[in-house]
């Protein structure tokens, strides 16, 4: 078994090559989707806030060691190109010399690509597999970089106003609060720092996988309260975690809330006008399934909204 299914301690800290999991002993043994194959993994009963955690860190930890596409590091051709392999358009000035958190960026690809492009960075994940895969690659690669063992709502080990910019891959889902995220965000970024998250869109959350007689139908309420019921082999879910639907005033309002601008929004392009009934690029065409937030930390957090029904 590897390093990955051995119990790891929050909040703990590692550097490239060193920490609580040997990298050599995780490693992808496929690259390619076609050749993952979901684990049959059932959410607990009940789902207090740890059991929520642990049970997510098993399943980063599984994807991790399976080879799992969300889990594929940089190659050595991405590594030696690193600004042709990032897109930094909303990232004002590159990132050289800047301190980036990547967080809930494990599997060794964003941070190192990021490190072979002069930035100083550092990496939250809950999966001790994840990061060791940004361990194992910083040392291949010689680069440095911070690894941190924690989940995304505590953030206390790192000092306040400690990082220009935080990016956030599509992650958020796997916790039931995004709120507590944007204020440990909001910390630990200086003022005018830019904080890049990609989410789920709630819509995609909602909707079938596959279309029926009258095409995509919502089958979670919006106002789902708990994990999402599982779904198994669409790429828009990680089968084997637990996800959570955040609605729009949550995603977008809560970063207002907590101390945040929206400076611009994009919903990255997965939609294939010849597509298939029944592919991703099908349904995509349909249901946008992720949204990209630029957000820039002002002084203070703004006040609440007034939304209907609150
Ligand atoms: C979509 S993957 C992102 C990294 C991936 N390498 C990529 O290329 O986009 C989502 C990551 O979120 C991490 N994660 C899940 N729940 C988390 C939590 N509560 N706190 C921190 N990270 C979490 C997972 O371990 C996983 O590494």
């Amino acid at each position: 078994m590897p390093d990955c299914d051995e119990p790891q301690p929050f909040n703990s800290v590692g550097a490239a090559g060193i920490g609580g999991v040997d990298p050599s002993r995780v490693r992808p043994t496929a690259t390619h989707a076609a050749q993952f194959a979901p684990t049959e993994r059932e959410p607990p009963a009940s789902q207090p806030f740890a059991a929520i955690l642990t049970h997510n860190r098993r399943g980063w930890d599984d994807m991790a060691c399976r080879g799992h596409p969300l889990a594929r590091p940089a190659s050595e051709e991405e590594v030696r190109e690193p600004l042709a392999n990032l897109d930094l358009s909303w990232i004002d000035g590159g990132v050289s010399g800047k301190r980036i958190l990547c967080l809930a960026g494990g599997g060794g690809r964003q941070s190192v690509l990021y490190a072979a492009a002069g930035a100083d960075v550092t990496v939250v994940d809950l999966s001790p597999a994840m990061l060791a895969l940004d361990r194992q690659m910083a040392a291949r690669h010689g680069l440095n970089l911070r690894t941190i063992l924690t989940t995304m709502h505590d953030l206390s080990m790192l000092a306040p106003e400690c990082f220009d910019v935080v990016l956030q891959p599509v992650s958020t889902c796997y916790v039931p609060d995004v709120k507590a995220v944007y204020h440990q965000v909001a910390r630990v970024l200086v003022p005018g720092g830019l904080y890049i998250s990609q989410h789920k869109q709630p819509t995609s959350l909602q909707a079938s996988v596959q279309p029926g007689m009258r095409g995509y139908e919502l089958e979670v309420p919006y106002y789902h309260a708990g994990p999402l019921p599982p779904v198994q082999g669409s790429p828009h879910r990680e089968y084997g975690t637990l996800e959570f639907l955040h609605r729009w005033e949550e995603l977008l309002g809560g970063l207002c809330r907590a101390g945040f601008v929206i400076e611009d929004v994009a919903e990255p392009l997965h939609a294939r006008a010849d597509a298939a009934p029944g592919t991703f690029a099908h349904r995509c065409m349909y249901i946008p399934p992720y949204v990209r937030i630029k957000a820039r930390r002002t002084g203070s957090p703004a006040k609440r909204v007034w939304v209907p029904g609150s």
